[in-house]
């Protein structure tokens, strides 16, 4: 009887703070709203640890980049207009580095969390070039792809803070 009580009482303390692992991993984050849907629509996050969380949120950011990726190539496909042709070219390059960057930090993370971390600011560097690209004078247009482009940093800014409090 004792034991089973015992097993009960550890069972729920081990699903307690694995509950909260989510919680208190997106609380800490700087965009918690978007940290907290992301892990909690991907099944997989309910049994893993930290470092699997990190990688959790660089494949949802991957395929946040690959998305934007085919966006910025089907609106190239529809544009005449030059400056917003040339300002798509430019995107299409960048967000052609985006899709490899990010697989080479999933890669790393568990291993070299430090360079998981160097090839997410790559991303998250390019994915703002090309959102900047948008607004060079004097030809500034407004940019199409303003939510996937700031989607994408978040969500690798997300994991590169679950990385950086692994050390
Ligand atoms: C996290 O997301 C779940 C499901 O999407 C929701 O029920 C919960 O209220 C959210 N928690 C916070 C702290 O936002």
């Amino acid at each position: 009887m004792t034991r089973i009580v015992l097993l009960f009482v550890l069972f729920s303390l081990n699903y307690h703070s694995h509950a909260d692992l989510i919680a208190d991993t997106c609380k800490k984050s700087e965009y918690p709203d978007l940290c907290n849907s992301t892990l909690r629509s991907d099944p997989r996050s309910a049994k893993a640890d930290a470092t699997g969380l990190a990688r959790i949120m660089l494949e949802a950011a991957l395929i946040k980049a690959s998305t934007t990726f085919d966006q910025v190539k089907k609106l190239l496909s529809k544009t005449t207009e030059p400056v917003l042709k040339q300002c798509l070219i430019d995107c299409t390059e960048l967000y052609g580095l985006i899709v490899k960057e990010i697989p080479k930090a999933i890669q790393n993370v568990g291993s070299d969390n430090n360079e998981a971390i160097h090839q997410g600011d790559s991303a998250i560097t390019n994915a703002d070039t090309c959102e900047g690209i948008f607004s060079d004078e004097p030809n500034k247009r407004k940019s199409p792809i303003t939510a996937n482009n700031i989607a994408v940093q978040h969500l690798v800014a997300i994991a590169e803070h679950i990385l950086a409090s692994l050390g």
